[in-house]
């Protein structure tokens, strides 16, 4: 699947806000070593540089196109093609970061404890992630791609939701960490434009499907699912259109011993 990286930052406001919420909860003063895996275009691999200059900040993604927009945007950072289930750094990490990236992955019960195996002793594993699966902007999607009429193109990509709830990455990962700090937030996003919601899809959980049609089919299958999603989420008069979006965020810390 191929990333916009112009599309994503559409709504950069309202993206960046739970990477600062994840941000604020990590208890590290002076990490040396951190990595941000998914980093996308790098917005929020600076910010990590930035409030902690001395350390050695490397973003990772399997995107040639985000990551050509952060070597563009950043290019004092260091920047690495590889993906997340593979990430296996010579030097481990004070600090492991990831901002709506690892819902793209499955299998969580083995990438988690892995990605606790890649840090220093004190060190933090820091994650945020999209929880929005039930919401009418995804089970449209699904259910449109699952219709009679899409669903030899589409159907496959229709998938369980990768993102478990609370209590089962506390069971995962309380057993592995000294300290756990799990939470959810919805935020309630007041968004600007036409058909506003299919604007913030068409940067994240449409392009699979997109990506996957050819031809007259991708404006076919985008006018369907516009057409649902102005019933599911109807503009106000003033313009504006509200979305609300669950997001789960896990801060875990193993011992220093
Ligand atoms: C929604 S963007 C988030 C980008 C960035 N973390 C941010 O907060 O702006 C998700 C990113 O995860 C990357 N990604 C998805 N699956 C990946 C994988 N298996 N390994 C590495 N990166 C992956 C995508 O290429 C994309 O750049």
């Amino acid at each position: 699947m191929s990333w916009n990286p112009e599309q994503y930052l559409i709504f950069s406001d309202h993206r960046l806000r739970p990477a600062l919420d994840l941000l604020s909860q990590v208890p590290l003063a002076a990490p040396a070593v951190i990595y941000d895996l998914g980093c996308g275009t790098g917005n929020v691999t600076a910010l990590l540089s930035k409030r902690w200059g001395e350390a050695i900040v490397t973003g990772l993604d399997t995107s040639d196109e985000m990551l050509d927009k952060a070597r563009q945007d950043h290019p004092s950072l260091e920047w690495k093609e590889g993906a997340i289930e593979d990430f296996s750094p010579a030097s481990k990490g004070n600090l492991i970061f990831s901002n709506a990236a690892l819902h793209w992955l499955d299998n969580h019960e083995v990438i988690f404890p892995k990605l606790l195996s890649e840090l220093r002793p004190g060190g933090v594993l820091a994650i945020q992630m999209p929880n929005n699966f039930n919401a009418p902007s995804h089970q449209t999607l699904y259910m449109l791609a699952q219709s009679e009429k899409w669903l030899d193109k589409l159907g496959h990509l229709v998938r369980p939701a990768p993102v478990h709830n609370i209590n089962w990455y506390y069971d995962l990962l309380s057993p592995l960490v000294s300290k756990l700090n799990i939470w959810e937030t919805s935020y309630f996003q007041v968004l600007q434009g036409k058909n506003a919601v299919l604007e913030w899809t068409r940067g994240t959980a449409l392009r699979p499907f997109l990506s996957e049609l050819e031809g007259d089919d991708i404006a076919d299958f985008e006018e369907e699912y516009a057409n649902l999603l102005v019933e599911a989420y109807p503009q106000k008069k003033d313009g504006s259109t509200l979305y609300p979006f669950s997001r789960l965020f896990v801060v875990a810390e193993v011992s220093d011993e």
